[in-house]
């Protein structure tokens, strides 16, 4: 049987055991769950074509292991705690025996709505107790979820249901989100509209009330759709490597790639971290504040926490609503012992001042996270002193959507922490620093690109329809070895810390957007020539997005054309993309063979005007100087 890590030791012993023998390791963690039959071989390894297998053959369902296994033991334990934007006490809890029975209930729906094994769906919903459910009973019966985060545009949406070819949509009538009232409906059927042929129904949860565009022939309400369901449903037997959702992430090039990540690797990984990287000991309440729309909310509000009987706590508001102390109050309410958040929010309470956390009882939190961006020192101090009261360590968690779990993390209690250090790797996981020739960068206080060795069981199966561009790019750039796109740091003691992304995304707010993006959807205005966006530091959000713009005529009233721009991004990608900064600009710095030197750009946007490097082979080095010039004046 798995092992739980409780001591430094076990740590070690775990560790060696997970490298020396890792199929051995692998499999004491997966005889944890109930299978349907056994796996005949732990792992196919390949790291240079990108097809790794793990537990192959082995038959299971996700949601057996996340719900039915608990009704015995804790049946009436709540499995989900939830609180709803508004502070006047709109909450909700549901127990383990009503999550299973609500998730056969939607299971049944689904059927009955012709949804089968290998179907996508797709959710955009806001971060209600349904959204879990619809989720779940969508493993249930073998169909694939494709969530997408609520805040994206409906042309994103659009993209994202037309790549994976989704039969049906569940969303919501409208999201409340502080005092914003979001029309998820009708931004549902603007995306439909963009060529979504493949959607055949349209699931409504009616979150808020009001009047919404309705399509008759291809809309439902919820609760017609659940209405006369029964309340078991058996579970469709799955194979370890069948896919159990699709997740968009941005990249360097091109549109958000579909993400896949399948049954029994991802449930053996996301299990085995939740229960070790938070220690989470029964009875403790859990609260992870991300949206379920990225990966920190599939496997760390959704799958880790039900797969260990856990008491996850849902919230569908924001930090800063009604005011800065709303974290505070709901830590208070629901006596959360283990604390899960981004250093965006961190920094955003932080700047609010200590008069919102003083007057809270914190003092049942034992456990801090963070997750999505490089901690900064100040914040860590902060979250440490006044959250955790030096009392609650804190696990700086490195990983990402490819990843499917925690790969770089301290335990809490267990190994030391470090401010900015996510510190040391997890059983089964083997992190290289590498050059950009691919060497290896042996030996302590050193840096390079972060790459893994060996596969661990939630690595990315594939990117959806298109396998070449999941090898060419994790597999490709290191043969043999996973890429990250991350740099790292290794200290004298072997800790790690990832100082950001050496590829062409930004971490805004610890969202990954990718600048060809950006700039695609700037592009799109009629002004604009050709524009060029890197990331620039930023107080709250940690990496903000800066344009350069060149423009075909001279711009009248630069504040209006600003607003159009970020209306341009809003619509095109989401709130989440607006611009920081929009510089005009006559040229971009630019190589002779015509490539935008964004070394350059990114220099200028950190105000770092003395390390620009040589310039002197530019096709126009003039250019560096106006856009200096620029800089100063609006800085
Ligand atoms: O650059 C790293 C950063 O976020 C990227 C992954 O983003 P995403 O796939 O959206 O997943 C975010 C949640 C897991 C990474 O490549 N990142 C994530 N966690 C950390 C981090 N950078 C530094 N420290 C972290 N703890």
């Amino acid at each position: 049987m798995g092992n739980d890590i409780k001591n430094i030791d076990d740590y070690k012993s775990a560790y060696k055991k997970s490298i020396e023998n890792p199929e051995s390791f692998w499999a004491d963690q997966a005889a944890d769950f109930q299978w349907h039959t056994l796996w005949r071989k732990v792992l196919e390894p390949d790291l240079r074509q990108g097809h790794n297998k793990w537990f192959v053959d082995g038959k299971l369902n996700i949601t057996i292991n996340c719900l039915d296994r608990h009704l015995e033991e804790r049946g009436h334990q709540i499995a989900i705690f939830w609180e709803g934007n508004d502070i006047r006490g709109d909450h909700r809890q549901l127990t383990y025996a009503e999550l299973h029975q609500e998730v056969c209930r939607c299971a049944n729906g689904l059927k009955a709505k012709g949804i089968k094994k290998g179907d996508r769906i797709c959710f955009y919903m806001p971060m209600v107790p349904e959204l879990a459910i619809s989720i779940l009973a969508c493993a249930r019966i073998g169909a694939v979820h494709s969530v997408v985060f609520a805040g994206f545009s409906a042309v994103s949406l659009a993209d994202r249901i037309k790549d994976s070819s989704c039969k049906m949509v569940i969303c919501s009538d409208f999201n409340d989100r502080g005092l914003k009232h979001i029309p998820i409906k009708e931004i549902v059927d603007e995306a439909i509209a963009l060529d979504c042929d493949s959607v055949e129904s349209v699931i409504v949860y009616i979150n808020t009330g009001g009047i919404v565009p309705w399509t008759e022939e291809r809309d439902m309400w919820w609760h017609d759709f659940i209405g006369e369901q029964s309340i078991t449903c058996d579970a469709e037997i799955m194979d370890s490597e069948d896919p159990l959702f699709i997740l968009y992430t941005s990249g360097s090039t091109g549109k958000p790639k579909g993400v896949v990540h399948t049954c029994g690797g991802y449930m053996v990984y996301t299990a085995y971290t939740f229960k070790n990287v938070f220690q989470y000991e029964p009875g403790d309440v859990y609260w992870c504040t991300a949206d379920i729309g990225w990966i920190t909310g599939h496997s760390y509000i959704i799958y880790g926490p039900l797969l260990n009987g856990a008491i996850t706590l849902m919230f569908d508001g924001t930090p800063t609503y009604p005011d800065p102390s709303r974290f505070w109050k709901i830590c208070e309410k629901f006596t959360v012992n283990v604390f899960y958040t981004a250093p965006t929010a961190i920094r955003a309470l932080m700047a609010a001042g200590d008069t919102y956390v003083e007057g809270h009882d914190l003092s049942t939190i034992k456990v801090l996270g963070s997750v999505g961006e490089p901690i900064n020192e100040e914040a860590w101090h902060w979250y440490n002193e006044k959250i955790g009261k030096g009392k609650a360590p804190i696990v700086d968690t490195w990983w990402q959507t490819e990843t499917g779990g925690i790969m770089i993390s301290p335990l809490p209690g267990i190994t030391d922490t470090k401010p900015c250090f996510a510190s040391y790797p997890l059983p089964g996981i083997q992190p290289v620093l590498v050059d950009v020739a691919g060497h290896e960068i042996e030996g302590n206080n050193v840096e390079g690109l972060l790459c893994i060795k060996h596969p661990w069981p939630s690595i990315i199966r594939t990117t959806y329809g298109d396998h070449a561009r999941c090898v060419k790019t994790y597999f490709r750039p290191f043969p043999g070895m996973y890429f990250t796109g991350d740099q790292a740091r290794r200290d004298e003691e072997g800790r790690y810390r990832v100082i950001g992304r050496v590829d062409d995304v930004i971490n805004v707010s610890g969202h990954r957007i990718g600048t060809a993006e950006v700039e695609n959807a700037i592009d799109e205005h009629a002004n604009v020539v050709e524009s060029a966006v890197v990331g620039c530091p930023h107080p709250i959000k940690g990496q903000g997005i800066f344009a350069y713009v060149i423009v075909r005529q001279a711009v009248p009233d630069e504040v209006v054309f600003v607003e159009e721009i970020n209306q341009k991004l809003v619509e095109m990608i989401g709130p989440i993309a607006k611009a920081d900064r929009i510089m005009i600009v006559s040229g971009l710095p630019k190589t002779r063979s015509g490539k935008i030197m964004r070394r350059i750009l990114r220099k200028v946007a950190e105000s770092d005007y003395a390390n620009l490097g040589d310039i002197s082979t530019l096709l126009n080095p003039e250019i560096v100087d106006e856009i200096i010039r620029k800089s100063q004046e609006t800085h």
